[in-house]
């Protein structure tokens, strides 16, 4: 018998759009998004595709996070570290519990490699320097 999916298209979605809907009330990183995002529905379903690819290995997303987010001006450790926090929330809200732990755990490990790659972007004299755990 294969084994059982970490999770269905479904859980994923609901991760997805109950994070976004977050982000975008929130006072720090929702006018980043309001300024950038000008089709929601596409960042949702494309951002559906990334954690579909994560968590299913399914090969559906095909950008390119690390030129897109060093190309977006003004972040800082601070936002990356508040976009941790609100996606930890939001994956302890969801029933699927073994799939928020694989989520979060990726989330961490993606937030410190984007932030990693803008500070080398942005400030490439400067070491730069990890999230802090927490
Ligand atoms: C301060 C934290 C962050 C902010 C403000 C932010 C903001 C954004 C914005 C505005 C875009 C759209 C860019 C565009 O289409 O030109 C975007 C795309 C994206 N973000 Fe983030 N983001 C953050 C952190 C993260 C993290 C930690 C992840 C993954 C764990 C992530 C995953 C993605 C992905 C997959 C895309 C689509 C990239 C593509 O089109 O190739 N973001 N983000």
């Amino acid at each position: 018998m294969p084994p059982e999916p970490l999770c269905t298209e479904e859980d994923i979605s609901a991760l997805v759009h109950a994070f976004y809907a977050r982000v975008r009330r929130d006072d720090l990183l929702g006018p980043v998004f309001d300024t950038h995002i000008d089709d929601w529905d596409r960042h949702l379903v494309k951002l559906t595709d990334f954690w579909s690819s994560i968590l299913l290995r399914t090969g559906r997303f095909t950008g390119a996070p690390m030129p897109r987010h060093a190309a977006l001006p003004g972040l800082n450790a601070a936002m990356f570290q508040h976009w941790l926090a609100l996606f930890h929330q939001t994956a302890a809200e969801q029933p699927n519990q073994a799939m928020a732990r694989q989520a979060t755990e990726a989330a961490d490990r993606i937030a410190q490699s984007l932030w990693m790659g803008y500070q080398f972007s942005h400030t490439p004299d400067t070491l730069p320097r990890g999230l802090c755990h927490g």
